[in-house]
């Protein structure tokens, strides 16, 4: 099949392209409309069509003869534990434990959190809530409370599903007392907790709101799939913005469904009954689309890895599990490879598994360098595919569509733009770029099936954040170029979302909370480059005037704060105390600047900028810190 003609024709007749790929997924209630708009001109897809996804990714693989078929492997190397569950395991066990859910008192339309980390328990969970109608909303296993309250507070959950415990490369993590204190934090209160004890030792305290997981499930009876619309929303995943406030990005179940079949087959390559492993947690959108939704609608065997790439125990882990379980198609982020490669760099762990079975390699999450991108091919001589994609998407927007077409791969691109998003480059005033000419990422709507259908509670903000810079066009948030070929560089985010070892944070979020400490009179956090994790926060401080704290206590004091609220996941390490921050006569702070200074990249000082000293004092602060540039 040749890209160009399969592409042009995604564009030139949407209607058409996915009415086809529609068409190849089971509906209860085929759509009559394919594509329509809703109130702010916004693509709405197959909204007359009626489906389950829990359906789709069980039900009809059993139905069609597939049901000894592994749907789920659990490679654990922290528990020392595989499990391999069949689509029948998984049904039985996913429609009790919906029968359970129903028999709390959710139905569709409620919500429900899961706070889970990376065990069988959570897919079933997932899949629960999607048989039944209700609308899960996944929190990532590495935030603390005072996240994990936001979120319950915005979906409002009647259930919150939870596991006993976590476990990171050097200590056991108590979920249970975290989620009774982001309750207690929370003003809505759901109805119920349900447990399910990982008997590893954790501290359980009880409360009166709790389920045991496994009672529930043993005691209740297989719940059939309710037929949902096709904007139903399946679930809401919370993403960093650029304020203090994570988004809920609301995802529809039609469009979806049909958007990651096709992903699977045209973007991935990879046929039904192959081992597909997305290495990411479920509380990303990776781990949503391609741990559980995509690979379970397109029969695929999909692995739930407890562990890191590197440390539990080694940085063999990953051909470990390719080797084992014959893995075809692997996704994970940049990231995890420089772990590796920093552990291993002449790739001896490599050279002691079979990696036949692999057949390509996928990274996204962050921009991939082409150091990370050729080391992996030097060593595994298999094509390594950077695609780009977000939260808000779902589903790849530039790639190399491996079922389509292997095109040639450019170091630093992530490929070209994947059907359905007619991707251009535009000028601060809407203007669009030539080639070459690096501008804002943006997408002439309507955006494909798939991507998301609103923000939670809160629709003037999705049109405040993503439909009014540029009337008719989608506004990523990233800045990138297209060269002659159509190739599509990404060269980083134009506004405070940072990508921390592949996790999204917002640095106006992290700002919030290092200037609610007690000593701190202004402040300023920043992405910075960092050689494993891609970027890494730095905090700039202003301490109160007559404040005589030492700065070594007020670093471990902000550094606490951040984990303590945000998790560890925020990586926030450096806290620099600056005199004044470089700021324009306005009063702006002059975070872009700034950034480029600690990077050592080039930079130009704005014409309004308040006092050009201050870059002479903040080139020396940095030097005194040894930070970025000036190590
Ligand atoms: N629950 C609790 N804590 C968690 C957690 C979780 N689910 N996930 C991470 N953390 C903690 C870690 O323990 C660590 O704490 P520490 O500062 O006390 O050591 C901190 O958050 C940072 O974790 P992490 O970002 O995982 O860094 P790391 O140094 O432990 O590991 C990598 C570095 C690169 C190996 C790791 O970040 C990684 O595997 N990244 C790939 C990410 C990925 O796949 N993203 C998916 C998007 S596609
Ligand atoms: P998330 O919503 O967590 O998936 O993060 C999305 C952001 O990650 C994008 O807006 C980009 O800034 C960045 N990103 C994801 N994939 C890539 C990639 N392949 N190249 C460059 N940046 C990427």
């Amino acid at each position: 099949m040749n890209y160009s003609d399969f592409y042009k024709e995604s564009i030139e007749n949407p209607e058409g392209f996915w009415k086809k790929q529609a068409d190849g997924i089971d509906w209860f209630t085929k759509p009559q409309t394919t594509l329509s708009k809703d109130a702010n001109d916004y693509p709405l897809w197959f909204k007359d069509g009626e489906l389950n996804a829990c359906y789709l990714a069980l039900d009809k693989h059993i139905n069609d003869g597939h049901g000894d078929e592994f749907a789920l492997i659990y490679d654990s190397p922290v528990t020392q534990t595989i499990k391999k569950f069949t689509f029948t395991e998984v049904r039985t066990e996913v429609a009790k434990l919906a029968g359970g859910l129903l028999s709390l008192g959710l139905k569709k339309g409620d919500t429900a959190v899961i706070y889970m980390p990376m065990i069988p328990q959570a897919a079933f969970a997932m899949l629960a809530c999607a048989r039944i109608g209700v609308t899960h909303s996944v929190v990532f296993g590495g935030f603390a409370p005072h996240e994990l309250a936001i979120r319950i507070d915005d979906s409002k959950p009647k259930a919150i599903i939870t596991a006993s415990s976590g476990i990171e490369i050097d200590r056991l993590i108590a979920y249970k007392p975290l989620v009774d204190e982001a309750i207690a934090l929370a003003e809505h209160k759901p109805d119920n907790v349900v447990i399910f004890n990982r008997k590893l030792g954790a501290r359980v305290p009880f409360k009166k709101y709790d389920i045991d997981y496994d009672a529930l499930v043993y005691g209740s009876e297989e719940a059939d799939c309710v037929p949902v619309n096709a904007t139903h929303p399946l679930y809401i995943l919370y993403t960093s913005g650029t304020t203090g406030k994570p988004k809920g990005i609301v995802r529809d179940t039609g469009g979806h469904a049909a958007a990651l079949k096709f992903s699977m087959q045209y973007i991935y390559g990879v046929k039904e009954g192959e081992v597909f492993w997305a290495a990411s947690d479920i509380g990303w959108a990776v781990g949503h689309s391609y741990t559980i939704y995509g690979p379970l609608f397109n029969r695929n065997t999909s692995i739930i890895f407890e562990g890191k790439p590197v440390r539990t125990p080694d940085a063999s882990t990953f051909w470990r599990i390719i080797s084992e379980h014959k893995v075809s198609v692997m996704f994970t982020a940049p990231t995890a490879i420089r772990a590796i490669k920093k552990e291993d760099p002449n790739g001896e762990f490599i050279k002691q598994y079979d990696l036949s079975s692999l057949r390509t390699q996928f990274l996204a999450g962050e921009r991939c360098d082409v150091a990370t991108l050729e080391w992996y091919r030097e060593h595994i001589p298999i094509p390594v595919i950077d695609h780009w994609w977000q939260t808000e998407s779902g589903w790849p927007m530039i790639a190399n569509m491996m079922g389509v077409e292997y095109l040639p791969i450019k170091p630093g691109s992530s490929g070209k733009p994947v059907s359905g998003y007619d991707i251009r480059i535009f000028g601060e005033n809407g203007e669009e770029l030539g080639p070459n000419e690096e501008g804002y990422v943006v997408i002439k709507l309507p955006l494909p099936p798939g991507t998301m259908l609103d923000i939670w509670n809160d629709s003037e903000r999705f049109k405040a954040g993503y439909l009014t810079k540029f009337p008719g066009y989608y506004f990523s948030g990233d800045g990138g170029f297209i060269d002659n070929d159509g190739y599509v560089f990404i060269t980083g985010r134009v506004d405070d979302v940072i990508n921390v070892a592949g996790h999204r944070l917002s640095t106006a979020e992290m700002e919030e909370i290092v200037a609610s400490h007690s000593s701190v009179a202004e402040c300023a956090v920043i992405g910075i480059n960092d050689a494993l994790k891609g970027q890494i926060p730095l905090a700039l401080v202003v301490i109160k005037s007559g404040d005589d704290m030492e700065s070594f206590q007020l670093e471990h004091e902000i550094v606490h704060l951040v984990r303590e609220k945000i998790g560890a996941v925020a990586s926030l390490r450096n806290v620099i105390i600056m005199q004044r921050l470089p700021k324009t006569r306005s009063g702006k702070i002059l975070r872009k600047l700034m950034r480029s200074i600690v990077d050592g990249d080039s930079y130009q000082i704005p014409s309004t900028i308040d006092d050009e000293a201050i870059v002479e004092e903040l080139k020396t602060v940095l030097s005194e810190y040894k930070i970025g540039a000036f190590k």
